[in-house]
Order: structure tokens, then sequence, then C-alpha cells
């Protein structure tokens, strides 16, 4: 397995583009699976999770083609079985979400069950309960999901238990075949849920509400084809951002879109940073200074995301000052502290707690680590660019999922990093 050599100590200083958007590219692929006309999506990023969707979508018998740019031309209609296979759902949970679609299109699915994963158990009960109440015949059998309508789908009152990204982007996509009218309440609002809408209106769907926690979507007979580009990866925009103002640096990060990020702006803000936005770039500014310390608490957008909670712990452990990080979006998603805490950071976290104290450290002593969520894996890289000495993260495979040639984005602006594979 791959690892990550990095030498602490550099100020982070350059410009660069950032990439599109991983959990938009991916909802948008099983999307594809409405029409019966290709759907060309442009913008998608390199990472091993579009591969793997890439991959079911053939198993399945879809044929793609791939362009030079990475533009993806989907044409479902050449499906020949309905059929997703534990062994590509358990690598990524994404894939679950072909369920409502082959449901919607062609009144018949099989989707194994996703299983949990390192960050909490992650069920799917939001899902299924609103392809039930839009008259999907449902049952588990050996591990999958098998399901079947007859005629079409009917337009349902649905009120989410939970605020679900994957919940609403699930019955959103099913509802749009169905007969009549969808009313969704309780939605989650992520900007990917935005931009799967867009793509299914320019595909001839018809829903209002996207954005809000009320979504409507009247049924429509077919869905033609279209050409949409996914927008830019505010995880990654994020997780640069940080990392810059961890090491005390300067970026002009292009291709992003800074109003998808309007919380984490104010907290590096908070933290000292000088911070300026165009219509698609955003600059940051530490002026060589350490950042201080800033408490936050995760929730559904707007507020500040789950998927930059470990990376900001990162940047507390070395800022001015303490903070509490406190994660309510997933059970598990503090294993990053014991890695951190192993490179001499102070991070208490009481049993059974969701909110970890941090307190701020001179530096931290670069040692081996290794993390199991794409996200703590990365915010082990930034704590090794504020270690002194060297820094090996393992398993960074995690990270391949979702960004694309992290160490050249990284050299690019200056950090001591390479790749050793093993
Ligand atoms: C999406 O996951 C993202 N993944 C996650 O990003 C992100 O962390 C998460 O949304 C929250 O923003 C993709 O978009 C592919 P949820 P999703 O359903 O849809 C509970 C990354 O690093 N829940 O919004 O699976 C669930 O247990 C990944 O890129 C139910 O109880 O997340 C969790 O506590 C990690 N029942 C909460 O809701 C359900 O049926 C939010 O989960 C569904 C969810």
């Amino acid at each position: 397995m791959d690892k990550l050599l990095i030498t602490g100590g550099t100020k982070l200083d350059g410009e660069l583009r950032i990439s599109g958007a991983k959990n938009s590219a991916l909802i948008i692929l099983t999307s594809s699976l409405l029409s019966n006309e290709p759907v060309t999506i442009c913008n998608v990023p390199h990472l091993h999770d579009i591969t793997t969707m890439i991959e079911l979508l053939g198993c399945m018998g879809v044929e793609m083609v791939i362009d030079e740019k990475r533009n993806i031309e989907v044409h479902a209609n050449t499906i020949k079985q309905f059929t997703a296979p534990y062994e590509l759902v358990k690598t990524m949970r994404a894939s679950f979400l072909v369920l409502g679609p082959m449901l919607a299109h062609y009144g018949q699915a099989e989707v194994s069950l996703p299983g949990g994963c390192a960050i909490g158990p992650r069920p799917v009960d939001q899902h299924l309960q609103g392809l039930t109440a839009m008259g999907a015949d449902i049952y588990m059998e050996d591990g999958y999901v098998k399901a079947s309508v007859k005629g079409r789908l009917k337009g349902a009152h649905i009120l989410f238990d939970v605020k679900t990204v994957g919940g609403t982007e699930h019955i959103m996509m099913s509802a749009t075949l169905a007969e009549g009218r969808t009313v969704m309440e309780n939605c989650a609002r992520e900007p990917e849920i935005v931009d799967l809408a867009d793509c299914l209106i320019s595909m001839g769907a018809d829903i209002e509400g996207q954005g809000t926690d009320t979504i409507v979507v009247n049924g429509v007979e077919e869905l033609k084809g279209c050409r949409h580009r996914v927008i830019p990866d505010r995880v990654e925009t994020g997780t640069f951002l940080i990392a810059v103002a961890a090491t005390g640096g300067h970026v002009k990060l292009k291709d992003a879109q800074p109003d998808h990020l309007e919380a984490v702006l104010l907290k590096l803000a908070d933290a000292g940073a000088e911070i300026s936005c165009g219509k698609d770039w955003i600059e940051l500014d530490m002026k060589g200074r350490k950042p201080k310390a800033v408490s936050l608490v995760t929730s559904p957008y707007p507020a500040f995301p789950t998927d930059l909670q470990a990376q900001i712990m990162a940047m507390n452990c070395i800022a001015e000052g303490s903070a509490t990080v406190t994660e309510t979006v997933f059970e598990n998603r503090f294993m990053h502290i014991h890695e951190m805490n192993r490179m001499g950071a102070r991070i208490k976290l009481e049993a059974n707690s969701t909110t970890a104290y941090v307190e701020g450290v001179e530096l931290l002593k670069g040692a081996p680590v290794m993390a199991n969520d794409l996200r703590a894996s990365v915010s082990l890289v930034i704590a090794g660019l504020v270690a002194e000495g060297n820094t090996i993260v393992d398993r960074i495979y995690h990270i391949d999922r979702g960004y694309e040639q992290i160490e050249e984005k990284l050299q690019l602006l200056g950090a001591n990093v390479k790749r050793i594979a093993a």
C-alpha cells in the first residue's frame, strides 16, 4: 500500500485549481440511469471512487465513453442487468443510490446493502422508507435489497426523520419519473443536492425547492439526455485552505465556489486568516502568523461540514489557545485524535463524548501514522505539514478516493511531500 512521506516546516504558498466535486459527480453518474438518452458529465475528478462507480455501471452493461478531458458520456439505455454487487457497493457507499433510478426507470433493482463504515453504521432506512412510500415493493435477502414496482412509482409526501444528503438525493431522483407529485420535507440542503437537481432539470425533470428543506417534484414520463458540468469540490477547497492556514502560508484557489463554504471561511477568518473572494476564486493569507484556535460544531449544510472537521482539528493542534470541536453528524469521526496525540498534540476526548478539547502546542513531532477514512487521512497529512521532522501517512488509498493528485497539488504549494510506493 502506498504511503506519503511528509517533511514538515514549510509555509505553503502558491496557486491551485480545484477539481470537480466527488460527491456531486458520483450521484450524477447514478442519475444517468434515469434517462433513455446519453448523459455527458464534465469536470469529473480523477478519483478511485469515480473509477469504482464507472466499474459498477459497466458491470450492469451500461456503455460509457470517456474522452481525453475525462468527460464521461453514459448510455444507460444499454443496461443489461439490474444488480449492484456487494463487492463494489461495500467499497463505495454511493453505489447504493443506483437502486432508486433503476426502480423508477425499469421497475426493478437488486442492490447490496452498503453496510457500515469506519465513521459509523450509516443506515439507509430513510432511503428505503421513502421508496416504500412511493409504492416500491422492497424486501431483504442475503444482504441485498430486492425492489420492484408494478408500473410507475407514485408521488408521495415524505418527511425525513434526519437530514440525510444521500436520502434526499435518492428520493429526489426517484420522484422525477414517478406518477404525480412528491413533496419531500426536512431535506438536506447541501450544494451537491442542488447540482444534482440542476442536472435532472436539464434532463427534463420538474423540481422546485432544491437547496431548501422542502423539495417538490412533479413526475414526468421520461427524461432526456444532457451535458452537465459538476460543481467544484467544496471539501477539497476547504482542505487546502485549512492546510495553508495551519502552516501560516498563502494560497489562491481557482475554479472554486466561495458561496459553498461560508461557514468554513468565517471560521478561518476567526483563526486570523485574511480572506478575499471572487466569483470563482478564494485567496487566503496568514501573513506568516500561527492560526488562532477556533471552536466549532459540525452540522448539516450550511453549517460547518463534518467532512472538514478532522482537517480543522489538525490546524487547532498547533494553533494559539484552546478550542472545542463537536461532531454531531457521525458517531465515530474522531479516529484521527489518537494519531495526532501520538505526534504530540494535546487533544482530550471523554468516553462517549461528541466534543474534543484541543490545546494548541508549539510544534508536533513527525511520526508514522494512518487512518481509516478519507478525511481523517488527509488531516494527518496536514498534521505532518506542521510537524518537526518526517511523517509517514499509511493507507493513503483512502486519500486517493477523495483527492485528485494530492501530492502534486501540495508540491505546487511548496510542500515537502512524496509518495512512497509500497
Ligand atoms: C454524504 O454521505 C457524503 N457522501 C459524506 O461524505 C458526508 O459526510 C455526508 O453526506 C454528510 O454531509 C456522499 O455524498 C457520497 P447522510 P451520506 O445520509 O449521504 C444518518 C466523504 O468524506 N442517516 O447525510 O451517507 C447517518 O447515519 C463522505 O466524502 C440515517 O440515520 O450521509 C448520519 O448520521 C463521508 N438514515 C446522518 O444521517 C439514513 O437512511 C447523515 O448522513 C441515512 C442517513
